[in-house]
């Protein structure tokens, strides 16, 4: 079985804007420009995880594109490497080649996760896409339109995407349960919005994890919302003993607003992957100590968990 087929995200992905739920502002203004392709700007779509960014740019790239999508299109996601060189080399040889062929009006840069690229890397990014702008349209995906540099945002049209609320999520996930012939419940469906907070990726994700046997229920998808906790906990103490203080602070804040997790289970969790075999093991698990029984006695859980991963940071340099 190919992997869209496997994986409930692909093979429930949109291939049109009418399939793409919530997001009618972006659709709208989107639609008269898929028409008079030739006057698209670069675009840059921010918005929360999980809400049809990329699903829109691969959207777009289809509809301007069609069968020459792949020849046309380069996409770099955040597992590619986003430093100066690879915008350098990649980009730059891709934007900058000028043949002209029936039907492609421009060719097609997605740059995912492009709030993740270093500043030197944008300014780069910025020349090329001055440079190549007769023969090359850019389409930039982030969380934070912010992160972006103010004259790279200045030469993009911005989409906001939103948040995907309850009932949409809801009554998405039942469809592909339907479609699946999944058993479940609203209640049930409605646990699994609850702990994804309008990420419809995660939603999808988690449905299709705690689907066993044709069937979800609630005690499955508690279990599956525990594991996968834990590995976002695992997550957050390795990026803090790796020095990246900044990293697991927003790591940190997403889960506890995602998944309103208590912070006595944060500490569990990191426990179990300190003492799993973390570099400084023994001083990371003193730091732990300290701050478990700081918040037995009632203080702050964001400051104090806020100053654990501080002082975990701080290890990586001893
Ligand atoms: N608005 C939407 N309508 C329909 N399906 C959606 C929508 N948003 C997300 N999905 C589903 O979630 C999956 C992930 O969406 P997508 O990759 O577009 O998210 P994203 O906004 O790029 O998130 P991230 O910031 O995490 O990359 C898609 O494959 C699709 O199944
Ligand atoms: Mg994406």
């Amino acid at each position: 079985m190919p992997i869209e087929d496997l994986m409930w995200v692909e093979k429930y992905r949109p291939h049109n804007l009418e399939d793409v739920i919530n997001q009618t502002d972006v659709k709208e203004r989107l639609r008269p420009l898929l028409e008079k392709q030739q006057q698209m700007p670069h675009l840059l779509f921010a918005g929360p995880p999980g809400s049809g960014k990329t699903t829109l740019a691969q959207i777009v790239a289809e509809k301007i594109l069609g069968d020459l999508k792949s020849d046309y299109t380069l996409s770099l996601n955040a597992s590619d490497e986003r430093g100066i060189n690879t915008v350098r080399e990649r980009v730059k040889v891709f934007a900058s080649y000028s043949d002209r062929r029936e039907g492609v009006p421009f060719r097609l840069v997605i740059l995912d996760e492009a709030d993740e690229m270093t500043r030197d890397a944008q300014t780069a990014l910025r020349r090329i896409m001055e440079e190549s702008s007769r023969f090359t349209r850019f389409i930039l995906v982030c969380n934070y339109s912010s992160n972006i540099i103010e004259p790279i945002q200045s030469r993009c049209a911005i989409f906001r995407f939103q948040r995907v609320g309850s009932d949409e999520v809801v009554g998405y996930l039942r469809k592909i349960a339907k479609n699946e012939k999944v058993k479940t419940t609203e209640k049930v469906l409605e646990s699994v919005y609850e702990a994804t907070n309008g990420d419809l990726r995660q939603a999808i994700n988690l449905l299709q994890a705690a689907a066993a046997d044709g069937e979800v229920t609630m005690e499955r998808v508690d279990a599956v919302t525990g594991a996968l906790v834990r590995g976002r906990a695992a997550e957050i103490v390795n990026l803090a003993l790796d020095g990246d203080f900044a990293g697991a602070r927003q790591k940190l804040v997403e889960l506890t607003k995602v998944y309103g997790i208590p912070e006595s289970d944060f500490l569990r969790y990191s426990n179990e992957t300190i003492t799993a075999g973390a570099p400084h093991m023994a001083e990371a698990i003193k730091i732990l100590a300290e701050y478990d029984y700081r918040l037995v006695l009632g203080a702050n859980p964001e400051i104090q968990l806020t100053a654990m991963l501080a002082e975990l940071a701080a290890l990586k340099g001893k």
